[in-house]
């Protein structure tokens, strides 16, 4: 087209642009309120696009929060003092194990002096035991029962420094303080009141008292605390028994010992 005559119009960029609609089209004021419109659901959408995207981040992050929360917070409100317990059971020095001191409020005396004394329900059982032998004419003599650990220390470093004995040595016929059976009131040594010479020595396996004790001392809820050749590898002392009749005296030996069950023949 020949401009000539004409100012030179400025490029007009809608123009141009308009020249790709129809003519018919072009002045159409509902196409005017479209191209407004455009811009506005462009708009709304984004916003409302942000919107959502902003309700879903909060609602994904309070969720998952809570689920961390929970995931961390079980295991430290369900304390579990079970294995430092069971650890300090199942301490043992030089094949003994560490056994608790009975309280003096559960002690009951087994002789008339008052000098030996054994748990409240050991007690019992002992003297219905001593009865029950005295009347098929066994005299069951207690020769030891309860002891602390403060009177077990003589009896192991002492002795062990007076017979020239090591540790180990001195370890095969008695407890370290803290180790013995008798802290716990229910282990006691008992002799033959007929042949007293034979007293804390092996040769009590041939009086009438350990004969009565190896056939009917079960009933009484007593047994053999160190037989020969026991798992411990503590010497074998046939005078030594102890109480396993009930709950308590039954947990403190046999406890730290269920890490081996003894098998059991057919
Ligand atoms: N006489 C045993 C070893 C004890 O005291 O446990
Ligand atoms: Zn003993």
């Amino acid at each position: 087209m020949n401009n000539a005559g004409f100012p030179e119009e400025p490029e007009n960029s809608s123009l141009e642009m308009d020249e790709d609609i129809p003519v018919a089209l072009r002045d159409n004021p509902e196409r005017a309120s479209k191209l407004r419109i455009t811009p506005l659901l462009i708009i709304s959408s984004l916003v409302g696009f942000v919107l959502l995207a902003t309700i879903s981040g909060v609602w994904f992050f309070l969720t998952e929060n809570e689920k961390d929360t929970q995931t961390v917070a079980t295991p430290r409100v369900t304390p579990s003092p079970e294995p430092q317990n069971s650890q300090k059971k199942h301490n043992t020095l030089l094949g003994h194990i560490s056994y608790p001191e009975a309280p003096e409020s559960e002690l009951t005396a087994i002789t008339a002096d008052g000098r030996i004394k054994m748990r409240t329900s050991a007690a019992q059982k002992f003297k219905e035991m001593t009865a029950a032998a005295r009347a098929q004419g066994v005299i069951l003599a207690p020769l030891s029962g309860f002891r602390s650990e403060k009177d077990q220390k003589p009896l192991f470093f002492n002795t062990a420094a007076q017979r020239n004995q090591t540790p180990s040595q001195r370890a095969a016929v008695s407890a370290p303080p803290g180790y013995s059976e008798h802290h716990t009131g229910y282990a006691i040594d008992i002799g033959d009141g007929a042949v007293p010479a034979t007293n804390l020595n092996t040769k009590f396996e041939n009086t009438k008292a350990y004969k009565w004790l190896e056939a009917n001392a079960a009933k009484y809820g007593f047994e053999l605390s160190f037989p020969q050749n026991n798992p411990q590898g503590v010497n074998y002392e046939p005078w030594h028994w102890r109480f396993v009749g009930d709950r308590d005296s039954l947990e403190t030996f046999y406890k730290a010992r269920n890490l081996k069950p003894t098998p059991v023949s057919p």
